[in-house]
């Protein structure tokens, strides 16, 4: 079985343009919404709920923009309404932070490619904030009647994100720290692996650090699985035209951010992108 997310992604094919984009063409341009809900998450994250709802597939990203600042991508967490989960690590991020309820903020997009359902049993791996597009997938994937395991992992217990919104859409969660201060002990690829050993799954879904994503690239080709992991690259346009998003030869705004890796490894799946 093989299946996209949502049912509202559609291309243009622009004529004598080879890129393609998805749905909203490049993205329109930045659309004014309100943050109607501020959720706090642990103590360097949090989700901001907005007044807009977006046409998009789980892993797709969009563009924020606040007048001072560059744009910026970040994963849906959620589309409809728009939920955008934020680590505070840097500049943008601190001002994501300070907004609260009624205030602006802009958004381009759905961008990108995300994720495509397959199999029946799937085990999702996050890391960090991570976990919110992996949410986002799990709802779609449990509306098919698919059995999902939802692995969140972090560096310790305080740092553990989204337990109990997997649980509370019926997935079945492990937590995994490194600190081993609540769940199981070690490191996210480390636990997916001891998960592997002992139970069958169709496919692995990965969201996280990009050490994170390499493991589980490896780890997905030892057992033989298909492994689709959303990878981040420096974005400016999110767009295809300026080129810093690239990797693997792949233009990670419009190809990805997810990828797909066929059972047998190797480079990421020629049309990866394009479902
Ligand atoms: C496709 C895509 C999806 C993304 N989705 C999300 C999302 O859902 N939530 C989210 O919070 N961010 C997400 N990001 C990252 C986001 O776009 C910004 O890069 C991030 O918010 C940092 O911006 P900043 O200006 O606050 O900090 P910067 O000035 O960019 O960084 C400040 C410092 O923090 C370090 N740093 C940057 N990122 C991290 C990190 N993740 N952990 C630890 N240190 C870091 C930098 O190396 C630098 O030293 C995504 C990026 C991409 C490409
Ligand atoms: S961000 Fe400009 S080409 Fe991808």
């Amino acid at each position: 079985m093989s299946l996209p997310v949502g049912e509202s992604t559609s291309e243009r094919a622009w004529e004598g343009n080879p890129i393609r984009f998805p749905m909203g063409g490049a993205g329109g341009l930045p659309r004014a919404a309100r943050v109607v809900r501020v959720i706090p998450e642990s103590e360097r994250v949090k989700t901001l709920i907005l007044d807009l709802r977006l046409p998009a597939q789980p892993g797709q990203f969009v563009m924020v923009w606040l007048p001072d600042y560059e744009e910026k991508p970040f994963s849906l967490a959620e589309a409809d309404p728009v939920g955008l989960t934020v680590a505070r690590v840097g500049p943008f991020s601190t001002a994501l932070h300070r907004l609260e309820p009624g205030d602006p903020v802009w958004i381009r997009g759905p961008l990108g490619h995300g994720f495509t359902l397959e199999g029946r049993r799937i085990l999702l791996v996050g890391g960090g904030y991570g976990v919110a597009p992996l949410a986002f997938l799990a709802r779609e994937a449990l509306a098919r009647g698919m059995e999902v395991t939802a692995l969140t992992a972090a560096r310790t217990a305080t740092d553990v994100l989204y337990a109990e919104r997997f649980r509370a859409l019926g997935a079945r969660v492990v937590v995994a720290t490194e600190d081993g201060s609540a769940g199981e002990r070690g490191r996210a690829p480390e636990v997916a692996r001891r998960l592997l050993e002992r139970e069958a799954y169709d496919a692995l879904y990965g969201c996280g650090p990009e050490g994170m994503l390499e493991a589980l690239r490896t780890l997905a080709a030892e057992r033989g699985l298909p492994a689709q992991l959303s990878y981040e690259a420096y974005m400016r346009c999110g767009i295809g035209l300026c080129g810093s998003c690239e990797r693997e030869g792949r233009v990670l705004c419009l190809e990805g951010p997810v990828l797909r890796f066929a059972p047998d490894g190797g480079p990421p799946e020629e049309g990866t992108g394009f479902a």
